[in-house]
């Protein structure tokens, strides 16, 4: 018998873009947005278009693109949110409106000042406006795990009257356990008439860590969509992750006899994408994604995993699109067999990326012996960027000592011709920040500087992230090479071209100066 399908709702654009240092902008929402399409995801969850222009903005552009999945708007249930949802929403090839209201007494009374009867009204208007607008609905009771569970059987009730196909039973501050809420999903298909006709939902918090033991105990109890993000970044302690719940169900099929239609040789591959777009990196010990997921240290584990994988192995790392980082090629080897690998590491660039990446990869040959996959992804991941490099680093040159400021010298190609500018700092990197909004004429003040190393050995290629305040808009940066001073120079600059480049595409931010 074939297994039942679990519809897998991805909200990385939105819940998981609400957690701090995670906010993307309109070509990174659409990058990610591609990705996820790609991995099979049967719902993007893409913005909360009443939130802000730039949110609208972005839910348009997925919306436009993304043709396969269900793409699904954010709103709370009231006029003018459900309005600007479905204004977002209308080009889509299969959109969705997910309204919400939150239902528990603690959020009735002190954040909407509302009664549970005003509370129902506001439901039935909800959804009867949204399903009057698209067939598609799914209402959310927010904080469903902390509200009356009679008063959620009243909640539920009426959304199905007024039209919603799917029924959202948030977790919203990660408060339950799984044994209660698979009770509470098992109640709920017992009492709210008419809910054999629709697709219950769960979406869970990480607040005590767990997110995904929930997820599945709901699963378990009848739930047949899960709500969950890339590498579970979301508000606060984050969302379910998507990769831990699809491999779970993956890997114990005999104890969840479900399915779902995510390529999971693309979730690695997805993972990185998240995590070089935010700059928020993945914890190595992270589940599934993690640089120490499939790493075996003790020296009985590797005894055991060299006799049989599978005593330490429950997936293999390929399953999930990881590759065990063996050194490809060197600098003789030609842009076909660089093509060639890029394919097995699973980018299939066009004519245009392969040229700009040989390019790269040539350059990176000359500072460095051995390549290996990690450097072909950084090639990928920050040389082909979709932000176009309205400054582009020429040259730099920085000096500094124990007792000498420090000095720098940067030349910044521009659409009319080669400038330069020198600067003091407190240190190189300071130095060549300074020059570098001299000649830009922003001003940059960094919050966040992170430099990790990607490789091993001494010419180790360093990536550096940077968070920088250009008066009030904060943007983030990366930028990667073997010199650490020219990575900064690489992050610091990215970011300035994000800024330049949200800015003439957006007109009124630059009016506003945001
Ligand atoms: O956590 C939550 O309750 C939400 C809803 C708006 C779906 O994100
Ligand atoms: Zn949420």
């Amino acid at each position: 018998m074939a297994a039942e399908r679990i519809a897998i709702f991805d909200t990385t654009l939105r819940d998981g873009e609400q957690s701090p240092g995670c906010s993307m902008n309109r070509e990174e929402k659409l990058q990610m947005a591609r990705q996820l399409e790609a991995l099979g995801v049967d719902v993007i969850e893409a913005g909360f278009p009443v939130a802000s222009d730039d949110d609208f903005a972005g839910v348009q552009a997925v919306a436009r693109t993304c043709r396969k999945p269900v793409i699904a708007a954010l709103c709370r249930a009231m006029p003018k949110d459900i309005t600007r949802a479905w204004e977002a929403l209308k080009e889509a090839a299969r959109p969705r409106i997910h309204t919400f209201l939150a239902t528990s007494d603690l959020h009735l009374t002190h954040k909407l000042q509302k009664t549970r009867a005003e509370g129902l009204a506001m439901v039935r208007e909800g959804v009867r406006l949204a399903r009057s607008l698209t067939e598609d609905v799914e209402f959310s009771a927010e904080d469903a795990t902390r509200s009356d569970w009679a008063y959620l059987v009243e909640v539920f009730g009426i959304a199905i009257e007024e039209g919603a196909g799917v029924l959202n039973v948030p977790d919203t501050v990660g408060y339950t356990v799984p044994e209660e809420y698979a009770r509470l999903i098992q109640y709920l298909k017992e009492k709210v008439p008419g809910i054999d006709k629709v697709t219950l939902s769960v979406h869970c918090h990480n607040d005590l860590g767990l997110a995904v033991a929930n997820s599945l105990a709901a699963v378990g109890a009848g739930a047949r969509q899960v709500e969950c993000t890339i590498n579970g970044i979301g508000e606060r302690a984050g969302n379910a992750a998507l990769e831990e719940v699809v491999m779970a169900l993956s890997v114990r099929r005999d104890a969840l006899p479900f399915e779902t239609g995510i390529r999971k040789e693309l979730i690695f591959r997805t993972s990185q994408a998240l995590a070089n777009i935010t700059g928020i990196e993945v914890q190595p010990n992270k589940a599934i994604v993690g640089r120490n997921a499939f790493a075996h240290e003790s020296g009985i584990h590797q005894h055991g995993m060299l006799s049989h994988r599978s005593t330490y192995e429950i997936m293999t790392p390929e399953s999930v699109g990881v590759r065990r980082s063996h050194l490809v090629l060197g600098k003789h080897s030609g842009r076909h067999a660089l093509g060639k690998r890029f394919e097995e590491l699973g980018w299939e660039l066009n004519k245009a990326d392969l040229d700009k990446a040989y390019k790269l990869f040539t350059k990176l040959s000359e500072q460095k012996k051995e390549i290996f996959d990690e450097d072909l992804i950084t090639i990928v991941r920050d040389g082909l960027t979709v932000i176009p490099e309205i400054f582009k680093l020429r040259s730099l040159q920085a000096t500094a000592g124990t007792a000498m400021f420090a000095t720098a010298l940067v030349t910044l190609a521009t659409e009319d011709g080669e400038h330069s500018e020198t600067a003091m700092g407190d240190g190189p990197v300071n130095a060549v920040f300074g020059a570098i909004d001299k000649l830009t004429g922003l001003k940059g003040k960094l919050m966040e500087y992170r430099l990790h190393s990607i490789t091993g050995g001494a010419d180790a290629v360093g990536e550096v992230f940077v968070q920088v305040d250009f008066e009030g808009a904060i943007t983030n940066g990366k930028g990667a090479s073997t010199d650490v001073v020219e990575a900064s120079a690489r992050a610091y600059l990215n970011a300035s071209n994000k800024l330049c480049f949200a800015r003439r595409s957006t007109p009124a931010l630059a009016a506003e100066g945001n």
